[in-house]
């Protein structure tokens, strides 16, 4: 099936009709034991933790979308990232983009950082900075892009050219673009993470992560991280990741469609200041977002022309965007990063305009976005 499209892929790979009855739709395989015919002879599952047919299903999904040999599903976006930091040599230093989610800092900062890694933030669409500015202790360069929630465009292939050559790896969080519409392992990454409670699970109802590599060391060090750590996704988890994945590319066009719409709407405001969204034309990243990503993308940032009290009213004012952390679900949602899903970040390099809105576009009718934004800013 790996020769087959991308949407043939999300709907089939790993999802082969169940053998037993004919299943179309691979079962929830809720059992945490399975028979042995003599003492280590099996059909390949032993005991949950270290593999489960579901997660096994979603695993091969997910890599295939991914272009990966190797995929690990976990029980968030954020013990997949701790599975991938695990990996790094105590002491060794991290690069973090200086617009990242506001939880992967608190992981780096608060958990890593005491234990004894060291860690710095870089513009990472700065390549040529991140070149002078370089440790050389660093292992790894972490990557977001489109960044949450500035939504700046980072070139991967570049980053990934500096850190090999100076012998760090890159791992990219693809949760913003999702593998419909950014594939960073062809552009040279070593890892790619997300959060699949974002646009993989699609609809708000699960709470997961993936790792995804062809680095046989790394998968190596990741898969037994999963089975030691165990930080693992249920059977019934990995199935609505599973059922998400299937639409995720008409989904995606849609959440594209309509994100152009409202940034277009946002730009011509007068009462909004920047609007960020990389498929603009006048957002800096947008040639690099053009050659590597499909398309732009569900999520727009903006900033009010009256500071953090304008942004804190826009948010409270809005019917169909719902006032809600989190993003990438079928509805739409609206929130205040600096109060809210980056508050972790206060006062650190990572620390978010207070004036920043963030919206995750949803796949509701266009028109009724655009009504419902208007109506909330008009009323500001
Ligand atoms: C870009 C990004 N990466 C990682 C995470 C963490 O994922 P989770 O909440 O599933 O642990 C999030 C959560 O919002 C995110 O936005």
């Amino acid at each position: 099936m790996s020769a087959s499209g991308f949407e043939t892929r999300a709907i089939h790979t790993g999802q082969d009709p169940d053998a037993a009855s004919g299943a179309v739709v691979p079962p929830i395989t809720l059992a945490t034991t399975f028979a042995q015919s003599d003492v280590g002879e099996h059909q390949g599952f032993e005991y949950s933790r270290s593999g489960n047919p579901t997660r096994l299903a979603l695993e091969t999904c997910l890599a295939s979308l991914e272009g990966a040999r190797h995929g690990f599903a976990f029980a968030s976006g954020l013990a997949a990232e701790d599975a991938l930091l695990r990996q790094l040599p105590r002491g060794s230093h991290i690069v973090l983009g200086n617009d990242a989610y506001g939880g992967t800092f608190r992981l780096i900062d608060k958990v890593y950082r005491p234990a004894g890694w060291t860690w710095s933030p870089a513009d990472l669409t700065d390549v040529d900075a991140l070149a002078r500015e370089w440790a050389e202790d660093t292992t790894v360069v972490w990557i977001e892009t489109p960044t949450n929630p500035a939504l700046a465009v980072v070139d991967i292939e570049a980053v990934a050219e500096l850190a090999h050559a100076r012998g760090a790896r890159v791992v990219v969080d693809n949760t913003f673009a999702t593998p419909y519409l950014q594939l960073p392992l062809e552009l040279g990454a070593d890892a790619v993470v997300h959060s699949t409670t974002k646009y993989l699970g699609g609809h708000s109802d699960v709470v997961g992560g993936f790792v995804a590599t062809s680095d046989d060391d790394l998968a190596d060090g990741i898969a037994f991280v999963q089975n030691a750590a165990g930080a693992v996704p249920s059977p019934l988890d990995c199935y609505l990741v599973l059922r998400g994945v299937k639409t995720l590319a008409v989904r995606m066009d849609r959440h594209c469609h309509n994100a152009r719409v409202v940034a277009e709407v946002l730009a011509g405001h007068p009462r909004v200041d920047r609007v960020m969204w990389p498929g603009l034309a006048h957002h800096p990243g947008h040639e690099i977002a053009k050659r590597q990503m499909r398309d732009f993308g569900g999520m727009v940032s903006f900033t009010m022309r009256g500071g953090e009290s304008a942004a804190l009213d826009v948010v409270r004012r809005t019917k169909v965007f719902t006032l809600a952390e989190s993003l990438g679900a079928v509805e739409s949602l609206i929130e205040h990063p600096a109060r809210m899903t980056h508050a972790s970040a206060a006062g650190s390099p990572l620390e978010v305009d207070p004036a920043l809105v963030r919206l995750s576009v949803g796949i509701e009718t266009t028109a009724d976005l655009v009504v419902d934004l208007e109506a909330a800013l008009g009323a500001t």
